[in-house]
């Protein structure tokens, strides 16, 4: 019998959400439902055929939202980042962010995860002003703070994903190269795995949030990454599991100053969380189990890229 326990994932269709969909459907605790904007869509449709309830609701329309969260105990929330111009059909990722929250609120909703990254404007004092993607997050993350309702926010770090879905892993004559803008060799990135670590995060706050004997802590920012690990050592790690050549070369800035400040400032803070030990234990306190890089490789990059 599925749970009572309803919680609504946004961006079910997508990498993070789907991530959540997945896990919290194994552990069988909470019944997810997936939010989208197109229910007839392939990805919908395959949700839907694994028992999961799908409701469609744009993020640009704030009833239909409110009415995708109803009877919703908890939400996990991901926005996109955008650029200008916006407009009431493409409002910007801070104003989709508040409408969500307030939505939550008119809907009763308990509990919110929101998928975040540090402001850095904020992290660097200044230096780093350009890049909106993580400034927008983190000031929807205040926002969130300041609701009344309890809540987490994760801190990601880059996702390991992006070898195959921003090609940052290609071929070559004799094996493959990881490239990158800005980063050095030398310098540390956070990875995360977010097909598994996400998932298991989000899965571990919902579990924990009602418990007053735990360790949770309304309010809370929490890194969730793999590894802290330049990308010369991952270079490293998936040329030993190929058993083929793989190099890292620093790609060239690529003139969009959001994008060139945010790899500038990764490069420059290793990544954001490398005071946080990984896995991170205030996570793993709540019970998150999570996997390893080396396991990443193992089972997603030998199938794509092992041949
Ligand atoms: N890539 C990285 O390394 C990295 C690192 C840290 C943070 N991030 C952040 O991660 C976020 C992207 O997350 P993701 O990769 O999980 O996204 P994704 O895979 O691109 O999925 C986006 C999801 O959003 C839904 N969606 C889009 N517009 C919507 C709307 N108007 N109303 C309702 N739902 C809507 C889509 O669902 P339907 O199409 O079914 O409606 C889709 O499921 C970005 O904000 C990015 O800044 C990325």
């Amino acid at each position: 019998m599925s749970s009572s326990r309803i919680v609504a994932v946004f961006g079910a269709t997508g990498h993070q959400g789907s991530s959540v969909v997945q896990r919290l459907l194994k552990d069988g605790t909470f019944a997810p439902r997936a939010i989208t904007r197109d229910p007839q869509s392939e990805a919908a449709v395959k949700i839907k055929g694994l028992g999961v309830e799908v409701v469609k609701a744009d993020t640009a329309d704030k009833t239909s939202v409110v009415n995708a969260l109803r009877g919703a105990e908890a939400v996990f929330v991901v926005t996109l980042s955008g650029f200008p111009p916006y407009s009431p059909e493409k409002p910007s990722e801070v104003t989709v962010g508040k409408a969500i929250i307030n939505a939550a609120k008119e809907a009763g909703v308990k509990f919110i995860v929101f998928s975040s990254v540090p402001g850095l404007t904020k992290l660097s004092r200044g230096k780093y002003s350009k890049v909106s993607i993580y400034d927008d997050k983190a000031e929807i993350e205040e926002y969130l703070k300041a609701s009344g309702i309890a809540n987490a926010s994760l801190h990601l770090g880059g996702f390991a994903e992006n070898l195959w879905t921003r090609n940052n892993l290609k071929k070559t004559d004799t094996g493959f190269n990881i490239s990158v803008p800005i980063y050095t060799p030398t310098a540390l990135n956070a990875f995360t795995w977010v097909g598994h670590d996400v998932g298991e995060a989000v899965l571990a706050l919902f579990k924990s949030y009602l418990d007053p004997s735990n360790f949770f802590v309304s309010g809370k920012a929490y890194p969730v990454v793999t590894a802290n690990m330049s990308y010369t050592d991952l270079a490293a790690m998936i040329a030993k599991a190929l058993g083929k050549d793989v190099t890292f070369t620093t790609a060239p800035p690529t003139g969009i100053p959001a994008y060139d400040e945010m790899f500038a400032a990764g490069a420059e803070y290793d990544g954001f969380y490398t005071s946080t030990p990984v896995p991170n234990p205030d996570l793993t306190a709540l019970g998150a189990k999570f996997a390893t890089l080396e396991e990443f490789v193992e089972m997603e990059v030998k199938k794509r890229f092992g041949q």
